[in-house]
Formats: C-alpha cells, structure tokens, sequence
C-alpha cells in the first residue's frame, strides 16, 4: 500500500486563486501540479526553473505590462495563414457585408488582418477593425507609431482592386493606410479588450475573429456571450469542461468550427521563446514556433459539419456499456462505439464534441469533479446523481473508481 502524506503549505491567497484558474484551464488540481513541480526538482537536481524578479518597470503600470513574463509565455501564439484561411473561407458566405473586429491582435503580424485585407473584396466585407495590445511583444515593431501607449487600432473599409502584397510577401501598408476610408490610429488606453474602447468597439462589430490569450479565454468567451456576438475564435479544447464554457456548448451557444478536429498546429511564438519541446523549431525565415495540441476553432456561426451525424455501427449490451454507481447512464468508452439501440443517458469522452450534432444528441451535462456545483440541481435528479465517496463532486464511479471527465448526452427522438 503506498503511503501519501499530507503537507500543509501556506500560500498567499491570491497567488492559490490565480495559480488555481491557471490549473483550472490546463484541466489538473492543484495537487497534481505540486507533485508535478515536486517531481521536476527530485529529477533535475535544482529548481527546475530559473528565479527572477519581474522588471521594476513591469510591475508598475496597468494591464498592458502586468506580470508580463507570465503572459508572453503562455499567451504569444501567432496564427498560421494557412490555418485561418482554411477556417474563414468556410464561413464566407456569413461574412458577407458584415464588420469583422480582431481584438487580441497585431495587424501587422498577424495571419487574420493580412487575410481578411487579402480577402476583403472577394468575400464582400464592410469592414475590418484591428486592435494590437501593449502588452504585445510584437507591437509597433513592423510599422511603429510615434507616441502613445504602444496599443493601436487599424481601420480598414476599403482595400485597392490593385495586389497589395509586396516583392518579399509582406502587406503593403502605406497604399492601404493611405485609402480615405481607412486608419491607423493610437488606442487611449493599452488596448486590453476590456477596457471600455475596445469593448466600445465589440459593440459596433458583427462578427469577432481572433486567437484571444490563452490565459483569458474563459474571460473573453464570456464578454462575446455577454454582448450577443457572432464569432469564429481559436481556443484549445481544455476550456471545454471550464464552467463558464461548458454551458455554451450545451445550450448549442457554441461549437468547434469547420477545419481544425485533430492532431496539433504550428504558431509562431517570439524571440527568445523556450523551444524545449517535441515538434519546435525555427523555419526558414527565421521564425520559431512550436506546436500546441488540442487547438480548435470556437464559433456561434452555424457550420455544416454540425448537422452531420455520426455513423453509428455498435448494438447496446450490458456488459459492454456499464452503468455508473452514481448516475443513471452507462459508460461509452469512445464516441464512435456510441450504441445505435440505446436511448437512456450515456456518458462518452470529451471529445464526442468534435463530432457532435444537435440534430442527432442532446447534450445534457458534464460529470466532472464539479458537478456537484456546476449543475442544477434539477439535473442532477434527472440523471439520478447520488454523490459517491470516491466521486469528488461528480465523477462517473464503475467498479468503485472514477472514470474520466464524461458528457452526458441523449439521444434525439426522430
Ligand atoms: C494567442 S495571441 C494571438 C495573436 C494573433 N491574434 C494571432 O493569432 O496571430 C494573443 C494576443 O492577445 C494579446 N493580448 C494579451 N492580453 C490581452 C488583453 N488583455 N487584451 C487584448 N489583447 C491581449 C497578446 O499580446 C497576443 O498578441
């Protein structure tokens, strides 16, 4: 029998509630994040991280340059071009006439800006709208702006019929900003999306497209929710089972979008970035980037890949579907094993979501740790919960152990 002891660490309170929603995102406890740092000072002999103070200057002021070091590491991924092609061409017909905003952006580096001008024609757009955060390490770097906070905003309602790519692939800029019907402008504040202008500019947009910080991804999700808005955004599908996420997705509020259902994307990260992990490197251009797992698209525009239902070839048995001590549902192990004949509550993985169709599945909860908490209490007597010992506040139990975080869903009567 192993033996594991209980340690009693104290720990400032806001730094515990900080660490504990950065957690919260990766999807571990706190307590497997203490063991994971445990483990790394027995293996690598030292701390296995260097130890610095933040820069004096950096601690000082707003949001832009709050605890920097932490947000450039976790939240400086650039798009592909590629990548964001492949999605909003899928949505063209959407984004006919209407105002596209890209809030967490750069317009200069990033893929969104340089596609949606490329493409502003084409698809018909009446505008486009780019807001660069101070905080950015790419801002003001390709086309600096005298003055200001470093947090600037590209307007665009009209590009050239002429091409606007120059010789070495970049965007002509000077043409476009030279247009009467566009701008570039300073932000009065550091360009955080939400401080009131940049929310003021939520407001008047149509439909958002952007790659929001990592770090604030719930936070974001939840003022496009709040302003009613249309939106096609890249997040990674660990926010999925987050309280503030996982409701949208079971009211049909969101859903992945057309391209991205496997595997890992490449980004462009900044100088100096670790590249310590599988998979990263520097391109030809000198660029470095590294590969993230997990990665989806996060849209309220309807796809056609949502109405597509999933084949489904596997007859129910008892034995191979188990029921859970604490729920009235039975297990299924892989969305693609999803029993055709059953027609009670079933818990399947949290990837059914990419696969997922309300035309065919009602999504009823999520059987997580927080469950107890998160779901109504009118639910939780539909599905029959009764807490379980083992069950740290509403994970499926089989045979007395937990299983995985499971969606609960039914199917749909034809
Ligand atoms: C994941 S990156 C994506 C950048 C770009 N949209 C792209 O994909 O090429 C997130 C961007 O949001 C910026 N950012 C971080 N915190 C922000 C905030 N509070 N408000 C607005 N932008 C923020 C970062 O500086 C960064 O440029």
């Amino acid at each position: 029998m192993t033996i594991k002891p209980t340690t009693t660490i104290r720990i400032d309170l806001d730094v515990k509630k900080r660490a504990g929603e950065v957690f919260d995102e990766i999807g571990i406890g706190m307590s497997a994040a203490i063991n994971t740092f445990l483990k790394a000072v027995v293996r690598e002999g030292t701390m296995p991280f260097d130890i610095k103070t933040e820069h004096p200057k950096l601690q000082k002021s707003g949001n832009a340059t709050l605890n920097r070091a932490f947000i450039i590491k976790k939240d400086e991924f650039y798009t592909q071009y590629e990548d964001v092609a492949r999605e909003m061409v899928k949505h063209r017909e959407r984004l006919k006439g209407k105002t596209i905003l890209c809030n967490c952006d750069d317009p200069f580096e990033s893929a969104f800006f340089r596609f949606f001008v490329l493409h502003f024609n084409k698809i018909g757009l009446a505008g486009l709208t780019s807001t660069c955060y101070a905080g950015s390490p790419m801002a003001g770097r390709e086309y600096p702006l005298e003055g200001g906070t470093g947090a600037y905003k590209a307007v665009v309602t009209e590009v050239p019929d002429e091409p606007l790519v120059r010789p070495d692939g970049s965007l002509d800029l000077q043409s476009l900003f030279a247009m009467q019907g566009n701008s570039l402008v300073h932000l009065a504040g550091d360009g955080d999306f939400r401080s009131d202008e940049c929310e003021a500019l939520l407001k008047e947009a149509d439909i958002v497209a952007t790659n929001p910080p990592f770090s604030l991804f719930r936070e974001y999700i939840s003022l496009l929710e709040h302003h009613k808005k249309d939106f096609i955004i890249l997040g990674n599908m660990n926010a999925v089972t987050c309280k503030e996420v996982f409701p949208l997705f079971r009211d049909n509020k969101v859903w992945y979008g057309e391209s991205i259902r496997s595997g890992d994307r490449k980004f462009y990260v900044p100088d100096g970035y670790p590249l310590n992990a599988a998979g990263c490197g520097i391109d030809e251009r000198g660029r470095r980037f590294i590969r993230v797992k997990g990665v989806r698209w996060f849209t309220n525009l309807d796809t056609n890949r949502r109405h597509e239902p999933i084949t489904l070839t596997q007859h129910f048995t008892p034995d191979e579907y188990p029921r859970y001590e604490n729920y009235d549902a039975i297990n299924v192990g892989r969305t693609q094993d999803i029993p055709v004949d059953y027609d009670g509550v079933m818990g399947v993985p949290i990837t059914f979501l990419d696969k997922y169709s309300p035309d065919q599945f009602e999504i009823v909860m999520l059987a997580n740790g927080n469950a107890r908490t998160n779901v109504s209490s009118k639910t939780l007597t539909e599905v029959r919960y009764r807490p379980h010992s083992e069950d740290r506040g509403g994970v499926g139990i089989i045979n007395g152990r937990r299983v995985y975080a499971r969606i609960l869903i039914r199917r749909k009567s034809s």
